[in-house]
């Protein structure tokens, strides 16, 4: 934990009650610039303090958090005055989401910021958007004034104080859709408290592993309060180099740097003793052809990568997860923007036709918009026939490398080396993973057949030889009939 340090709280007291400072602090990261003056705010504002200089967009705060306010000034978030402004919808209902208010900040009190002042300094989602009111901070720093920022998104009963209090309702409905989703709730019991599970499952310790040790309101709570996968794991407050403020690059096929396969890719190669739960959260190296155990006996190419893991997908995962929608009504009025903040990949839909995170409905029932408007399937309806295709192919592969697992004695699954029996039943439940089948279908379907062939060749068994696959798999079959 950073505390401050006597030279630099010196200079801050010096800055709030002579208005002017002449020298820069010392902090590495935070420097104030010479000659800043400020203003005293409006009383009514609740101290909350906004720009010093409307015009260039100068904050407060950032004359002396000077990368932050470098950050920020190109992010959406510094223009949201002006983009609402241009909008023919323009209201005073619109603004306290577009200008420094209570929104984001927890302050119960409504009457703040711009909402009590109508003061142009409060224009814009500005710092204290999401930090609270700061003059206290800058006029008597203490430890505790500090504004932290909250990284939380679901208090329970509102979004009471965060990103969700503003990315929220039918228009920008983006906290109700993730509270749908399963990052909402990613904290699993036994993997609290666990290290070897929380930098992917608690939002804090995410953050910790990709090198964020800035501070914030549960930013010692890992233990207490954990986090699941918010807003601000994913985005950075702050904005920085990737599109939509994003931490990392969604349109890279490396586990290393791609936003979802950072969490995504964890048993992906067999090993033994074979894991009691089989394979998890493969999908990042799934997709890229980076995944399963090819046998002694195979020997084909084992960089296996289909179309949805090439770059002819430039978004990878977020082509068929994150997929945007507008829904309206059979008479072609609004009824919904959804923003793919579910993260379901060929979601159901509810009553009005939004789509929800579920998966637990017929497939003819299933929405794959996303899989066409990428351009890569003609339509909807021919992506909904090719999954039922590879489905269905792969569920033959899988009952029969199964038929012929059932056959070996369990001890040969429990040893702990690596062998035929191990490595053909990770293949086998690698496939099974709700999604392998349609991320990879190519490598899926080598694992599957090279496994079948090198069980028989190890264990003796007659090649199985299946109607269903002869007709259905001609080529495939061929392989080990
Ligand atoms: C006069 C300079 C100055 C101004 C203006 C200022 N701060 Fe600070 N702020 C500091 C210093 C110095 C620290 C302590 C840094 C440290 O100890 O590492 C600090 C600490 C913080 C921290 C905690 C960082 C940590 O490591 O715990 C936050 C958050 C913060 N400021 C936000 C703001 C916000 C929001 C505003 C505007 C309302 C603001 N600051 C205005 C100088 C300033
Ligand atoms: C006070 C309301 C408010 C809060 C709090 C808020 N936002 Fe926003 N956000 C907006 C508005 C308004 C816009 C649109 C601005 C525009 O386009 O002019 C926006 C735009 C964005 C964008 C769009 C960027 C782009 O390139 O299109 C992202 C991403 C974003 N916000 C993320 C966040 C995150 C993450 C948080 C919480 C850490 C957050 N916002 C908190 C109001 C808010
Ligand atoms: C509940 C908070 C909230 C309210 C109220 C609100 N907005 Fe927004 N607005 C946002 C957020 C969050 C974004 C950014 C996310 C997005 O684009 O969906 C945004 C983005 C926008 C944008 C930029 C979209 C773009 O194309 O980049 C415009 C324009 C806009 N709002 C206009 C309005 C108008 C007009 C109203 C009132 C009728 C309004 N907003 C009311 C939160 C709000
Ligand atoms: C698991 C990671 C993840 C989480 C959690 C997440 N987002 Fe996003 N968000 C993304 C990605 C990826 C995109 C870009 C989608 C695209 O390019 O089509 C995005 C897009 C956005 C955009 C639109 C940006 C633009 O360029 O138009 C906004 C606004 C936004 N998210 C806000 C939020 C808010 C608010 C939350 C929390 C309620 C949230 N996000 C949670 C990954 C995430
Ligand atoms: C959209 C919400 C949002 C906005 C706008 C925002 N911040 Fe932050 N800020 C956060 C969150 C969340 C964190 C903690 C996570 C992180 O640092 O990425 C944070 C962290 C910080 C820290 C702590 C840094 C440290 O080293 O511990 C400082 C200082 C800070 N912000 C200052 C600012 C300043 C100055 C501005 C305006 C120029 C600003 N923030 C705008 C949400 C926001
Ligand atoms: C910080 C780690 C992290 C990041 C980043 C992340 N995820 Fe996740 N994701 C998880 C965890 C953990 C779960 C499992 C939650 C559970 O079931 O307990 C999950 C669940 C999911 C699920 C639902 C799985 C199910 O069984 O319902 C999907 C789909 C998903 N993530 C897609 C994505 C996409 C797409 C991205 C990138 C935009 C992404 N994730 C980024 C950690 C992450
Ligand atoms: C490298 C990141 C990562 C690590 C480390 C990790 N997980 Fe996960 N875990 C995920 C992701 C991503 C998902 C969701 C995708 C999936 O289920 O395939 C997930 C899903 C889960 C699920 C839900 C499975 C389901 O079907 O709903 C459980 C339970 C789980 N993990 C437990 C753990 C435990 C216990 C540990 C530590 C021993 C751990 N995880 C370590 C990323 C990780
Ligand atoms: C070509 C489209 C496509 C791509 C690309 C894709 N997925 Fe999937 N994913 C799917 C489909 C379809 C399912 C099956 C959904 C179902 O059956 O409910 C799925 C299933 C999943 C599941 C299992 C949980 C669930 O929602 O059923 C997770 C987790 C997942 N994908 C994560 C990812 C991640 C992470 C990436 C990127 C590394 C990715 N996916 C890339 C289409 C895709």
């Amino acid at each position: 934990m950073k505390s401050f340090s006597g030279q630099v709280l010196g200079r801050l007291t010096a800055l709030a009650i002579g208005v002017v400072v002449a020298s820069s602090c010392s902090s590495d990261k935070i420097t104030s610039k010479p000659d800043v003056s400020l203003t005293t705010p409006p009383a009514a504002a609740g101290n909350f303090v906004g720009y010093t200089d409307t015009l260039t967009k100068q904050t407060v705060c950032g004359n002396c958090h000077v990368d932050k306010q470098l950050a920020w000034e190109s992010t959406k978030h510094a223009n949201a005055w002006a983009d609402l402004q241009a909008n023919s919808h323009a209201n005073a209902s619109c603004e306290p989401c577009h200008t420094v208010s209570s929104n984001g900040n927890g302050t119960t009190d409504t009457q703040v910021g711009w909402v009590s002042t109508k003061d142009s300094r409060y224009k814009d989602v500005q710092c204290e958007s999401c930090h609270g009111p700061g003059q206290d901070h800058v006029t008597s720093p203490t430890l505790a004034n500090r504004p932290l920022a909250s990284i939380a998104v679901d208090t329970g009963a509102q979004f009471g104080a965060g990103c969700g209090e503003c990315h929220t309702g039918t228009h920008h409905g983006f906290a109700d859709e993730w509270l749908q989703s399963a990052h909402a709730k990613t904290q699993e019991a036994h993997a609290l408290g666990n290290a070897a599970c929380v930098g992917c499952h608690v939002g804090q310790d995410a953050l910790l592993a990709w090198g964020v040790t800035t501070n914030y309101k549960e930013a010692s709570q890992e233990g207490t309060n954990p986090m699941p996968v918010t807003c601000a794991v994913c985005h950075d407050p702050h904005g920085g180099p990737n599109a939509g403020q994003l931490r990392f690059r969604i349109d890279v096929a490396d586990t290393t740097a791609n936003l979802c396969m950072k969490c995504h890719q964890r048993d992906n190669r067999a090993k033994a003793p074979l894991s009691k739960y089989g394979p998890m959260a493969p999908e990042g190296p799934v997709l890229i052809g980076q995944a399963g155990w090819f046998p002694p006996s195979y020997t084909g190419s084992t960089n296996i990568v289909g179309t949805h893991g090439s770059s002819t997908n430039k978004d990878l995962c977020v082509t068929c997860h994150m997929g945007t929608t507008t829904v309206t009504d059979s008479a072609g009025g609004f009824v919904d923007n959804y923003h793919g903040h579910t993260f379901a990949a060929a979601p159901c839909l509810d009553a009005k036709g939004v789509p929800t995170a579920s998966g637990d409905c017929d497939i003819s029932q299933r929405s794959f918009a996303a899989c066409a408007t990428s351009g890569c399937h003609g339509s909807p309806a021919a992506a909904r026939s090719a999954m039922t295709a590879v489905e269905q192919r792969i569920a033959l592969l899988d009952s029969a490398l199964n038929s012929q697992l059932v056959k070996i004695p369990a001890s040969e699954f429990s040893k702990t080396t690596m062998n035929t029996a191990i490595g053909a039943k990770f293949n086998l439940q690698l496939a099974e993973k709700a999604g392998s089948a349609i991320h990879n279908p190519f490598l899926i379907e080598t694992l599957l057949t090279s496994s079948i062939q090198q069980v028989q060749k190890d264990y003796g068994f007659a090649p199985t030889f299946n109607v269903d696959l002869r007709n259905i798999l001609p080529e495939t079959a061929k392989q080990y009939r």
